[in-house]
């Protein structure tokens, strides 16, 4: 058996906000108990933005106080400023999950601000909250911006140290808008690991170009073990040009498993909860696996096939 990898489930987040139908509370709630028994480490449950930016996401108070809690799996939220933390702080979340961007451009599309404005309103949560609640911090377009292009590692790096000096709990390098390759990854990681050992370091990664699960085995190689991921491949920021989907968490769940990593995940009980996105979110969703089944899900063969084995038996 390879290493540990801990997943972190982000389809009713990261999936849903990009969504133009409402999805009522009460199927938010339903889907995140059924995710709860699948073996996730985390699970993302919302965010607590506005709700003129992110329509779908304005029953955060709702959701978090409907859902039940199961032993062992963290819930999550995001929190883009302070209102955001106070808000989410009344929901008992076990972890904040702070972001920015590391692109002025794309933070500036998505959160109305310099990058160095997000930076001192984020510290200002940290110094407020951090000792009450764990903090993550994810850092947006690590591996590309679409409007700005390249984003030079050291300027990924430079964000990661301040966070780390501000003493966070964990790192999640994004991959917003699906520009990383493997080898850009593997570099990254390497670099990550011998920067913050002891941070918790997370990567996120989106399909968009077809790299999705390439980047996942790039940095599961470089020592990487723990992955967003969202139901059906479902996602995408709302305000990164040709934003598509992330990895879907079946998919990357399956290779790692057929591979030998442990991923503690029930995929029994989680491709079902799959087949079911599509009339959540009422259309097809990008996940393989759910509609493939597990290289283990063997068909019968043709009636043919035995009378061609007796034939040349
Ligand atoms: N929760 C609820 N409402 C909030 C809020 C929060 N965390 N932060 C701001 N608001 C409200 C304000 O009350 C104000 O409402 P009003 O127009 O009715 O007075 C409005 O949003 C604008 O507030 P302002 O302080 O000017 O913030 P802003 O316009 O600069 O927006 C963000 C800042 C970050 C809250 C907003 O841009 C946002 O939520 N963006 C989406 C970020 C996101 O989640 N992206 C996808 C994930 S990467
Ligand atoms: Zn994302």
């Amino acid at each position: 058996m390879k290493q540990k990898i801990l997943f972190n489930e982000v389809v009713t987040r990261d999936g849903f906000q990009m969504e133009p139908e409402f999805v009522p509370t009460a199927n938010k709630v339903a889907l995140i108990n059924a995710l709860s028994q699948c073996g996730y480490a985390k699970i993302e449950v919302t965010s607590f933005t506005s709700a003129k930016a992110i329509p779908m996401l304005r029953d955060a108070e709702e959701v978090m106080g409907r859902i039940e809690r199961v032993p062992g799996v963290e819930y999550t939220v995001l929190v883009p400023n302070l209102r955001g933390a106070e808000r989410a702080m009344a929901s008992r979340p076990d972890e904040f999950n702070l972001v920015m961007s590391t692109s002025e451009t794309h933070n500036l599309a998505n959160l109305r601000m310099p990058r160095e404005h997000s930076y001192a309103a984020l510290r200002e949560v940290i110094e407020r909250y951090g000792a009450q609640v764990p903090i993550n911090v994810s850092l947006s377009a690590c591996f590309g911006c679409p409007m700005e292009g390249d984003v030079p590692q050291a300027e990924v790096m430079q964000w990661a140290q301040r966070f780390a000096d501000l003493g966070v709990r964990g790192l999640t390098i994004c991959d917003t808008t699906g520009m990383a390759h493997p080898e850009q990854v593997a570099q990254m990681c390497d670099l990550l690991h011998s920067r913050f050992p002891n941070l918790q370091l997370t990567l996120h990664f989106h399909n968009t170009r077809g790299m999705g699960l390439a980047n996942v085995l790039a940095a599961a190689q470089s020592g990487i073990d723990r992955f967003d991921g969202s139901l059906g491949g479902l996602g995408g920021c709302p305000y990164a040009p040709g934003a598509s989907g992330n990895i879907s968490s079946e998919d990357a769940i399956h290779m790692l498993d057929a591979m030998g990593y442990d991923t503690g995940m029930d995929l029994g009980r989680l491709l079902p909860i799959a087949r079911d996105l599509p009339d959540i979110v009422g259309h097809a969703v990008p996940g393989q696996v759910a509609k493939s089944g597990r290289i283990t899900d063997l068909h019968p063969a043709p009636p043919s096939v035995a009378e061609l084995r007796k034939l040349f038996s």
